[in-house]
């Protein structure tokens, strides 16, 4: 039996609660259209670093702030043309705009990356948006997970992964992406330095002009490329047709073995597959298994953002 939970609704009440929690400078946890995040205080230096020890997150790994419009992004941000056009289409949604910081910009410099730009993005999300509105600033929040680990998509999960060391959550039944936002990097040159349910298609559409994708290159300005992330803690063995000895097999569309099977998606939804593809790894887990296989998943749409991760979880 369970006495004691930090997972709260999130009403009216508990909303005015949240928002003073992150004025005054604590971390706590809010969900997003994507994952969950683990959020603070943009503008203080104390939240920034207790989100990067929660996390044991490396200092080198710059965090994603959020904003309520692209008016309150523009009075922190140096916004352009691109960003603009974008916002119009996408935001708020799932896309992460990585731009310079105004020199007068009072938001902690712990976040940025070492050419001093800041990733931004605007959550589709009532509660995060809520959040932001009634506390009045910007909020840093990387996904609410221990540094490598996989993203957390249900409150519960939250709660597992961080215990007592985090006293507040606000509930949502479950993210509904449940994969991470696209992260672009704009100006002279477009790069995708993350993959997500925002498709380099999608975002061309709207620019007209050649957008990089960018892997486990060199120069690393964002860490979420490091090949080694998002493992669930058991290996991962991708394109198979079985299970392992021990193993479960995560299966996108039909199965006909009936054993130790858990499915992304029996319709063959990629989006479907999307978001319960997290879930599903911290269950298979869970349940004592040795490892995880996955069948074969089509590299197209929201299906290249789920290669991404599980290559990575696969490392
Ligand atoms: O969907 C999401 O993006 C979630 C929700 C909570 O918004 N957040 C999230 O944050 O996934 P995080 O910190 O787990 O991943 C952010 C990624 C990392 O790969 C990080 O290296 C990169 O974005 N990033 C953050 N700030 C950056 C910057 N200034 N320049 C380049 N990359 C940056
Ligand atoms: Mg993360």
């Amino acid at each position: 039996m369970k006495f004691y939970s930090n997972i709260y609704q999130p009403n009216k009440k508990n909303l005015t609660k949240a928002s003073k929690l992150i004025k005054s400078g604590k971390v706590i946890a809010i969900p997003t259209e994507t994952v969950y995040g683990l959020a603070g205080n943009a503008y203080r230096n104390d939240s920034v670093k207790k989100i990067y020890s929660l996390k044991k997150r490396p200092k080198n790994n710059p965090l994603i702030v959020h904003f309520s419009s692209v008016k309150t992004m523009n009075q922190e941000v140096v916004i352009n043309e691109q960003l603009i056009k974008l916002a119009k289409k996408f935001s708020p949604g799932p896309l992460t705009y990585i731009l310079p910081l105004k020199k007068e910009s009072k938001i902690s410099k712990l976040v940025l990356n070492k050419k001093h730009q800041i990733a931004c993005r605007i959550p589709n999300n009532k509660t995060f948006l809520a959040v932001l509105k009634q506390s009045g600033v910007p909020i840093a929040a990387p996904s609410a997970n221990l540094s490598n680990k996989l993203s957390t998509t249900r409150s519960a999960d939250v709660e597992k992964e961080f215990g007592k060391k985090l006293s507040y959550i606000l509930d949502s039944k479950k993210t509904s992406i449940g994969l991470e936002s696209t992260v672009l990097l704009l100006g002279a040159s477009l790069k995708i330095l993350r993959p997500g349910a925002i498709t380099k298609e999608m975002i061309f559409k709207v620019l007209r002009k050649k957008i990089h994708e960018v892997k486990n290159q060199g120069d690393i300005i964002s860490p979420g490329q490091f090949k080694k992330h998002y493992s669930p803690g058991i290996p991962v063995y991708l394109n198979q047709k079985k299970p392992k000895p021990n193993g479960a097999l995560l299966v996108f569309g039909k199965q006909k073995i009936k054993k130790d099977i858990f499915f992304l998606s029996k319709r063959s939804s990629l989006k479907e597959a999307a978001s319960n593809l997290y879930v599903l790894l911290r269950k298979i887990k869970e349940l004592g298994y040795k490892s995880i296989s996955i069948t074969n998943i089509p590299n197209t749409g929201i299906g290249k953002a789920i290669n991404d991760r599980i290559r990575r979880a696969s490392s």
